[in-house]
């Protein structure tokens, strides 16, 4: 996901070019925004987290950019990428890096293991607005 802050900042078309020069394919993709329902469902593992209120009202402040990414060791080289998830921590020259603003705001997301890769995207999208 291209997360609301990153959106409302104008860093869209930035941020695909990173990830198209990153080498991964796109495999589908919407610009839609989240209900509270839909974001805290998306965000369930985080319920009993401190942050998870302030997460979900973030998430919903906006549109975001929903993408399923196709690369050999897609979840480990995307997490590269992005960055540590606090952008004080992300390396110089990821995603974070350069269009984060805090450690909720953090410009991106990306799914953490295969699994919720594939849990991820089936959030998303059906089999019909896949390429
Ligand atoms: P994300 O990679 O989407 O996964 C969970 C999100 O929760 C994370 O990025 C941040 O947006 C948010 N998050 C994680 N840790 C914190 C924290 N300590 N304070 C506020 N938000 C956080």
């Amino acid at each position: 996901m291209i997360k609301p802050d990153a959106v409302a900042n104008g860093h869209i078309g930035a941020i695909l070019n990173d990830i198209i020069a990153g080498g991964f394919k796109i495999v589908a993709m919407k610009y839609i925004q989240l209900t509270a329902e839909s974001a805290g469902n998306f965000y369930a593992v985080h319920k009993e987290r401190p942050f998870y209120g302030d997460l979900v009202a973030f998430m919903t402040s906006g549109p975001i950019v929903a993408a399923i990414l196709e690369k050999e060791n897609a979840v480990e080289d995307f997490r590269a990428l992005i960055g540590a998830t606090d952008p004080k921590k992300a390396d110089e020259g990821t995603i974070r890096n350069k269009y984060a603003e805090s450690i909720e705001a953090n410009a991106v997301h990306g799914s953490d293991s295969n699994e919720n890769a594939e849990i991820e995207g089936n959030f998303y999208f059906s089999q019909f607005e896949r390429f």
